[in-house]
């Protein structure tokens, strides 16, 4: 933070006036549940977002990403839309998804940094929407409750990205805490409970390298597939609205309602908040084996029914399944590429790594990029 304060004062010549940082995130279990209304277990990562911001007069706002050292300009009176493949969407469409909520801020020069790896499934967008988010409430005093302010990064990305995600990233962000997983619900858009890490084990995050082109079409393909399925459901069960109200057996004795797609996606939502409350219950009685055996299982439910893994993300969680030393593992986030997560003793951290980035290296011919990691707490920001 030092470091960005005096880069700002380097290239704008003053001080900045808000400082702030909103973290990636990690998936730990409840796949493609959060636009189904269902439950996630995530946590906030220590890789986080940061932005410094000061007001400026006139219209025209300055933002230097200090990643690559490139600069954008923008004038707040021309973002209605957004401008293709430039990483400035992320800011301009929190300021328009504001102006919706009939709240308007001002110019602004700013500088962003980021530690969340891109395009990996750490949500390095919704990190920067939320620390752009978090130091304009701030510097612009504007009163919005904290699932609002999920909703405004929802969005960016729904609305000025035409990707029609849920709400899981930017809620993460904001709502992590240290060392603790947290259990959210997407229907009240709350978080349920704050479950403590299982101590003496990490969360390792091995990438697969592979970033789908794909991906945006096949996130609102699934999307689509978990609504027309809930739709057809809705019609036969009193009191269903989305996925999450489905219990399995219902889904079992209505088969005959849904194409095969529809059932198989059905089938990976509707366990997958099965798994989520599963696995709190493991965690609560210290059953890491049990925890273990549902990231699994979660693994094979999005190859066999989600359809959202791929060659290598497989590769990868094949080779925990057959390690004695990794309790378990799954693909984590959207899917079709990005990254797994396994569940290893801190003991057993460096061995099972070192071993793990072998085998990726052998079989797909590309290193790994592993890291192990840190739990943190959601965003904040603070006036200098
Ligand atoms: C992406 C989306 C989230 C969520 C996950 C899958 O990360 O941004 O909203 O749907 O995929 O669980």
């Amino acid at each position: 933070m030092t470091d960005m304060i005096a880069e700002f004062k380097k290239i704008y010549g003053r001080a900045p006036e808000v400082v702030s940082r909103a973290p990636g995130r990690l998936e730990v279990l409840g796949n493609h549940t959060d636009y189904n209304e269902g439950v996630v277990l995530s946590c906030a990562v220590a890789q986080a977002a940061h932005f410094a911001m000061a007001k400026r007069a006139g219209r025209v706002c300055r933002v230097r990403d200090l990643r690559e050292g490139v600069a954008a300009e923008f004038d707040l009176d021309r973002i209605a839309t957004a401008a293709p493949r430039d990483w400035s969407n992320y800011i301009r469409g929190v300021v328009v998804e504001l102006r919706k909520r009939c709240i308007e801020i001002g110019a602004f020069d700013a500088v962003l940094d980021s530690s969340v790896p891109l395009s990996a499934g750490m949500s390095s967008s919704a990190a920067l929407e939320m620390s752009a988010a978090m130091a304009f409430r701030i510097a612009y005093g504007i009163d919005l409750p904290l699932p609002e302010w999920a909703r405004v990064g929802q969005g960016v990305e729904n609305n000025y990205l035409g990707l029609k995600t849920g709400l899981l990233d930017q809620f993460s962000s904001l709502y992590g805490r240290r060392n603790s997983l947290i259990l959210s619900d997407f229907r009240t858009v709350e978080v349920l409970k704050t479950v403590p890490l299982p101590v003496g084990f990490e969360l390792v995050v091995a990438n697969s390298m592979v970033k789908h082109t794909l991906v945006d079409s096949e996130y609102n393909s699934r999307r689509a597939d978990c609504e027309s399925a809930a739709r057809k459901l809705a019609a036969a069960l009193p009191g269903v609205r989305t996925l999450r109200d489905v219990l399995m057996s219902e889904l079992e004795d209505h088969a005959q309602l849904l194409t095969d797609r529809e059932f198989r996606r059905a089938r990976h939502v509707v366990g997958e908040c099965e798994r989520v409350f599963a696995a709190e219950k493991a965690l609560a009685r210290n059953d890491i084996g049990e925890f273990g055996a549902l990231l699994f299982a979660s693994h094979r439910s999005s190859q066999n029914n989600f359809e959202n893994s791929c060659p290598e993300l497989d590769v990868l969680v094949d080779f925990a399944v057959a390690s004695p030393l990794c309790l378990g593992a799954r693909l984590s986030g959207g899917g079709f590429g990005g990254i797994t997560i396994h569940l290893v003793a801190a003991s057993d951290v460096e061995e099972y790594t070192d071993k793990l980035r072998t085998h990726f290296q052998r079989v797909v011919q590309k290193d790994p990029q592993i890291i192990v990691c840190s739990v943190g707490d959601g965003a904040s920001a603070e006036e200098l």
